[in-house]
C-alpha cells in the first residue's frame, strides 16, 4: 500500500497558489503510483483548531464552527474544481479524530511521558507557542516572524520530547532516504542539536483558548494545535478506530515495515514534522522501519515575496482556473518548479508554458496526426512497414523518454517526467516536417509508408495520453477518446508496449484539447 498525506491546510483563511500547489503534486503522485500498478490511499484535509481560528472567528462575530465549516468548505470546493482527487479527508473536528488524539494523550500519560509544569516567558500568539531566548534575532528582538509577543506564566502539560531526541538523531544519521530532498536533512540535524533537552509544551489553559480539543484526563485545558493536527496522519488512517468507524483499516495503511509519504512545504519540517512528530510516533511505539518519509517541497512566491494577505498579493487558484483552464493552473504549478526549491510565480510564465509545451508542441501534434489520417486514411490505422531509419529513431525516443519520465515519476519529480514527455512530442513534431505525409499522400504508390508514418504519430499519441493522464487526467482522457483508446483509468505502465492502437484500428476526428490561451487574457 502506498499511502500517502499532505499537510493539512489551516482554515483561518482561504486557499492560495501554496496550498494549490502541494494537493495537485500530491494528487499527480497519487495517480502516477496507481498507473505503477500500486494500491494507493491518499489523505488530506484541513486543520481546524487554534487561536488563529479562535481569533479570527471573534473579530467577524461568528462562532469558531461557523468559521470554520465555511472555510472548510472553500477548500473542499477547490480541490473538486482543480481535480484533486482523495481518498480520504481529515477535519481535526471530527469527534473521531478527537477520540483517537484524547486516546494517545491518556496512554501517553500512563506511560509518564507527560507532566505538567509551570512557566514563564514570552509567548508568541501567532505562533501559538513559548518563545526561548535563541528565537531573539541579532538585535536581542523577537522578529516580525512572531507576531506579537506577550510575557505570560502558567502551568502546562509536557511532552518528553527529550527521551527521544537521542534516538531520532541516530536514527536521521543513519537513514538515508527519509528527508527528500537530502539537502534538507543537514539543516534538520542541527535544529536537532539545537533543541537538545527541551521538551515539548502540548497544552494550552482553556482559559485563554478554548477552540481545541480538551485533555481527557485535565478538563481545563485544550490539546496544542500542532500536537493535535500531527495525529491526523494516524488518526484518519484508522489508528485505534472502533471497527464500524468509516475509517481506513490501520494495519493495511500503514503496517509494520512500510513508510507512508508525508508532503510537507520547507516551513514546517523543523520542528514539526522532522522533530516532534517522529518523537510522537516514537513514543507512541512507532518502530524504526515505520518512520515516514517526508517529501518537503519549496514555496511559490510572488516577485520573491513571500504571499500573504496583508501584502494583497495572494493568488487565487480558482480565478486562475476560471481565466485560464484547470489544465494551465495544473500544468504551471508542477512544471514550473524544481524540486524542493522555491519559485516565483509569473502569470506570462504559465501562459507561455502552456502554450509552447501544451497547446503548440502536444495540441498541434494531435491535430495534426488526426487531420491527416482523418483526410488520408479515413481514420483507419495500419501499421505497415518496413520500418525506417526515421520510425526506428522515433521509437528509440519513445523508449527513452518514458524510461526518464518514469524515473522521475518514482523521484516525485513531475517537473522532470513532464521534459521527458516533451522531448519526444518534439521528436514527433520534427518527424512529421521531416517525414511529410502530405507529400506522400500524393504519389498512390507510398499509400503503405503513409500509413506506417500516420500510425507511429497515433500510436505515440495513445503513450502520451497514458504518461500525461496523471498530470491531466481530462486533457488525456480527451486524446485517448480522439484516439478511441480505451480503459484509460485502469492501464498500468506494465501493459505499456509498442502496438497499444491494433491494425485496423480506426480514430476520430481531432477536436483541439488545448485551446492557446491569446495573450489579451492578461488584461
Ligand atoms: N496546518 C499546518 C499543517 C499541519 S500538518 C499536520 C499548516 N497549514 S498551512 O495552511 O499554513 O500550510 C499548509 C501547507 O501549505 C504547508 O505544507 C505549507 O508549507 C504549504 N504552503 C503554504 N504556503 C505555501 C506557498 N506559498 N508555497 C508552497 N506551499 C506553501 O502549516
Amino acid at each position: 500500500m502506498f499511502y500517502l498525506t499532505t499537510a493539512i491546510d489551516y482554515t483561518n483563511g482561504s486557499p492560495h497558489i501554496g496550498h494549490a500547489y502541494e494537493k495537485i503534486l500530491a494528487d499527480m503522485i497519487a495517480r502516477y503510483r496507481r498507473l505503477r500498478g500500486d494500491e494507493v490511499y491518499f489523505l488530506t484535509g484541513v486543520d481546524q483548531h487554534g487561536q488563529k481560528v479562535q481569533q479570527t472567528a471573534e473579530k467577524e462575530g461568528i462562532s469558531p464552527e461557523e468559521f470554520v465549516a465555511r472555510n472548510t468548505q472553500k477548500f473542499s470546493d477547490l480541490w473538486a474544481k482543480l481535480g484533486v482527487k482523495y481518498d480520504g479527508w481529515a477535519e481535526t473536528i471530527d469527534p473521531r479524530h478527537k477520540a483517537c488524539v484524547r486516546s494517545i494523550l491518556s496512554e501517553l500519560k500512563d506511560q509518564g511521558q507527560l507532566y505538567k509544569k509551570s512557566h514563564a516567558g514570552h509567548y508568541s500568539v501567532r505562533q501559538e507557542q513559548f518563545l526561548q531566548e535563541r528565537d531573539r534575532d541579532d538585535a536581542g528582538n523577537f522578529g516580525p516572524e512572531w507576531g506579537e509577543v506577550v510575557e505570560i506564566e502558567e502551568e502546562n502539560w509536557y511532552f518528553k520530547l527529550s527521551d527521544h531526541t537521542d534516538w531520532l538523531k541516530n536514527f536521521l544519521e543513519a537513514s538515508t532516504d527519509i528527508i527528500l530532498p537530502t539537502f534538507r536533512k543537514a539543516e534538520l540535524l542541527n535544529a536537532l542539536e539545537r533543541n537538545v533537552g527541551t521538551d515539548l509544551c502540548i497544552s494550552r489553559p482553556k482559559a485563554r483558548l478554548r477552540w481545541g480539543i480538551e485533555f481527557p484526563f485535565d478538563e481545563d485545558y485544550v490539546t496544542y494545535v500542532w500536537f493535535d493536527a500531527l495525529i491526523n496522519y494516524i488518526s484518519f488512517a484508522g489508528y485505534q478506530a472502533a471497527k464500524n468507524s468509516g475509517l481506513p483499516d490501520f494495519s493495511r495503511l500503514w503496517p509494520e515495515h512500510s513508510r507512508p509519504v508525508h508532503i510537507i512545504g520547507k516551513d514546517i519540517l523543523i520542528p514539526a514534522h522532522g522533530i516532534y512528530w517522529p518523537c510522537m510516533l516514537h513514543a507512541m511505539g512507532f518502530t524504526d522501519s515505520q518512520m515516514p518519509h517526508l517529501l518537503v517541497h519549496g514555496w511559490w512566491n510572488i516577485r520573491g515575496e513571500k504571499m500573504a494577505k496583508s501584502t494583497g498579493n495572494v493568488v487565487d487558484p480558482a480565478i486562475l482556473a476560471d481565466q485560464f483552464g484547470v489544465e494551465a493552473v495544473r500544468y504551471y504549478l508542477v512544471r514550473d518548479i524544481v524540486n524542493g526549491k522555491d519559485s516565483d510565480f509569473d502569470l506570462a510564465r504559465l501562459i507561455m508554458l502552456y502554450n509552447t509545451e501544451l497547446a503548440n508542441a502536444l495540441g498541434n501534434l494531435c491535430n495534426r496526426t488526426l487531420d491527416m489520417s482523418q483526410r488520408f486514411t479515413g481514420g483507419i490505422l495500419q501499421p505497415g512497414g518496413p520500418l525506417t531509419a526515421d520510425d526506428s529513431a522515433l521509437q528509440v525516443s519513445l523508449t527513452e523518454s518514458t524510461a526518464t519520465y518514469q524515473t522521475a515519476m518514482d523521484e516525485f519529480d513531475i517537473s522532470k517526467g513532464l521534459e521527458a514527455l516533451n522531448q519526444h512530442v518534439v521528436h514527433c513534431n520534427q518527424y512529421i516536417d521531416r517525414m511529410k505525409p502530405w507529400e506522400l499522400n500524393k504519389d498512390p504508390e507510398k499509400k503503405d509508408r503513409l500509413a506506417t508514418v500516420l500510425y507511429h504519430l497515433a500510436e505515440s499519441i495513445a503513450h502520451a495520453a497514458i504518461l500525461l493522464s496523471p498530470v491531466l487526467p481530462d486533457a488525456a482522457a480527451k486524446l485517448a477518446n480522439q484516439l478511441k483508446l480505451p480503459g484509460l483509468t485502469d492501464f498500468k505502465l506494465a501493459d505499456l508496449h509498442w502496438g497499444l492502437l491494433p491494425d485496423g484500428h480506426i480514430i476520430d476526428k481531432p477536436t483541439p484539447v488545448f485551446p492557446r490561451i491569446v495573450s489579451e487574457a492578461l488584461a
